[in-house]
């Protein structure tokens, strides 16, 4: 949630700061602004929308600048109005802040300041910051910085900016990310690394509790105590283009399209073929925790919990532990029951979701062993973990998650059968499933090559404004997951059930003008499904259908038949969701929805 970007160097500020601004709008994209130091004054352009309609703004004079912040909003206090955009600024413009989080003691800090004689202009939390730096300057900006932070309760990552400082940067991180980017001679500050690769590679990850005083000639870290802090120098191992589209019209249509290999990198060198298991590095040191646990918690939010779901099914299947999959928003506020006898994977694209970072502290807290699986290496969650493993997927852009998805199924997988193989599975049974694994991307790859009926089934249903999507076992958290594509991105109301439940009200809903979409491929619940076809037929209800390649029987029954290649069960969500993804995509593409950027949605969600 929020973008913060910042820039110290040689260079014009302005466009390095508008471009990074640009690679992080998928945090957040309802109001964007800039401040920086020209001429021997605090520049500051702001504005509600787009960053493009900054970009437009500021191209209506030259800006001469080298040292500036940036900023694009998700809004949590205050609409998304001019006035709320960061950067904030104290009584006399002279300090500016940007901030990602939330200040919880806003209320009684803004009644403190205004006391003092503060006059605060906006609805937002933010603002107090730069007024608590104003309170507590007295010529050192880094020690303001320090004591305005230590009175703020919540989370944060701020950079500051000060009139009477033209050539430092300020920034601080309690839980939400900062990444800092060392270029040699010029320096950049940044909610996460996507705005730094085109200029360094070269990173710092600031842990909680810890501020960066940036300079021209270096930076120095610090904790909240003023211990100094030696920065471990870490190198981003992905390219550029990893982070553009690449030909594609949008990321997620970008996003689906790399799922053949992003699959592969998921299974790349952890597939023991011999043994019929699997190695996965990350969970080495944990075998004996393994072998022993009793309860399997997945803890996850939005998509990530519906791969949990899978998962869920999967371990279940191949362990006989007890898993349960609890909402992370959820587990982190009752009181679950927790010993050193459960395992706890936490699931998080970003690894910086908020809720699902507060689950597994709670978890540790409790006793439990901590792993993660995870996208973003270095992230929070990744960090705060026992141990845990990597989907490899590469950064992710569009807000809807596509590739992250099918990469966390994937992983889930491969550690049920490192789990199972421990427990019930036997050796064959473990070849047969690896060798099931090792088809999935070339059927991935197959089901692409279906865009283009994808999409003229989507140019049928685009205009309704309502869709069910049914499906069961394996494939009802995929119906989940597919009523979650379509409604994030294309604004239509969804809905997910498992595909027998619908008799239980759902059913109430259909008649000629409500499409649903059935995942009823040829697996162990296939049977039961063609009956819920039926009574969904029956009331004519519209059907589409994603089937098993060559199910003669579906297809004359149904009109619009999705067929995709035949895998064993517990595999079958990774290809099922893929014409659910494509669907969504087109859907809402017909639409004029701005698909990698949804209304009111960002992509990581670093707030309660
Ligand atoms: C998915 O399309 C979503 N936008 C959202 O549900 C997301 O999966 C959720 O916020 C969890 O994010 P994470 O995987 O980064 O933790």
């Amino acid at each position: 949630m929020c973008g913060i970007v910042a820039y110290i160097g040689k260079k014009q500020a302005v466009p390095i700061l508008l471009e990074g601004l640009k690679r992080l709008e998928y945090r957040g994209y309802d109001s964007a602004g800039i401040a920086v130091h020209s001429n021997k004054k605090l520049v500051l352009q702001k504005i509600a929308g787009r960053v493009s309609k900054l970009e437009e703004l500021m191209s209506k004079e030259k800006i001469d600048s080298t040292v500036g912040i940036a900023h694009t909003r998700w809004a949590t206090h205050g609409e998304p109005t001019d006035e709320n955009a960061h950067p904030h600024t104290d009584c006399n413009g002279k300090i500016a802040v940007v901030h990602n989080g939330i200040i919880e003691n806003c209320n009684a800090l803004r009644k403190y300041l205004t006391q003092k004689g503060h006059k605060l202009r906006t609805d937002t939390d933010t603002e107090v910051i730069a007024h608590l730096i104003e309170e507590h300057y007295e010529g050192d900006l880094l020690r303001a910085v320090r004591i305005a932070l230590s009175e703020v309760q919540g989370t944060y990552g701020v950079a500051v900016i000060s009139l009477d400082h033209p050539r430092e940067i300020v920034c601080a991180r309690n839980g939400s990310p900062l990444v800092l980017g060392d270029g040699g001679n010029e320096y950049f500050v940044a909610s996460d690394a996507a705005p730094i690769v085109p200029h360094t590679r070269q990173v710092v990850y600031l842990e909680d509790g810890e501020l960066a005083s940036i300079k021209d000639d270096g930076f120095t870290i610090t904790t909240l105590e003023e211990q100094e802090i030696k920065p471990k120098i870490e190198e981003i191992s992905w390219t550029l283009d990893k982070i553009e589209k690449g030909g594609f019209p949008h990321f997620m249509l970008k996003e689906i399209f790399e799922q053949p290999d992003t699959l592969r990198n998921a299974i790349r060198g952890r597939l023991n073929q011999t043994d019929g298991t699997t190695r996965l590095d990350g969970l080495d040191r944990h075998h004996e925790e393994l072998e022993r646990v009793n309860r399997i918690i997945l803890t996850a939010c939005g998509t990530a919990w519906h791969a949990g779901l899978i998962g869920e099914y999967m371990l279940e299947a191949m362990t006989r532990v007890p898993v349960e999959v609890e909402y992370a928003s959820e587990f982190r506020y009752r009181s679950p029951v927790v010993d050193n006898n459960t395992i706890l994977f936490a699931i998080s694209q970003s690894g910086e979701t908020s809720d699902t970072l507060a689950a597994l502290r709670e978890a540790k807290r409790r006793g439990a062993t901590a792993l993660g699986i995870c996208n973003v290496v270095g992230s929070t969650i990744a960090r705060e973990t026992d141990g845990g493993v990597y989907i490899h997927a590469g950064p992710e852009i569009g807000v809807a998650s596509t590739k992250a998805f099918t990469s966390q199924i994937m992983v889930l997988s491969l550690i049920s059968l490192l789990m199972g193989r421990m427990r019930t599975i036997s050796i064959e049974k473990g070849r047969e499933i690896i060798e099931a694994i090792q088809k999935i991307p070339d059927q991935a790859a197959e089901i692409l090559k279906l865009d283009n009926k994808i999409k003229e089934i989507a140019s049928d249903f685009y205009k309704k404004r309502n869709f069910l999507f049914l499906g069961r076992g394996y494939n009802f958290p995929v119906a989940l997951e597919g009523a979650l594509k379509l409604k994030e991105i294309s604004y239509i109301h969804a809905e997910g059930y498992p595909a027998a439940e619908m008799k239980h009200g759902p059913i109430a809903l259909i008649d000629d003008n409500m499409p649903v979409v059935f995942i009823a491929i040829r697996d162990s619940v296939f049977e039961k499904v063609l009956s819920n076809i039926e009574e969904v037929k029956s009331r004519k209800g519209v059907v589409i259908a994603i089937t098993t390649e060559g199910d003669k029987e579906i297809k004359s029954k149904v009109k619009y038949c999705i067929p995709i290649p035949k895998t064993i069960d517990l595999l079958t969500p990774l290809l099922t969701v893929i014409p659910l993804q494509l669907l969504a995509y087109h859907i809402a593409v017909m639409r004029g929805c701005d698909v990698d950027k949804p209304r009111n949605l960002a992509k990581s969600v670093t707030v309660e």
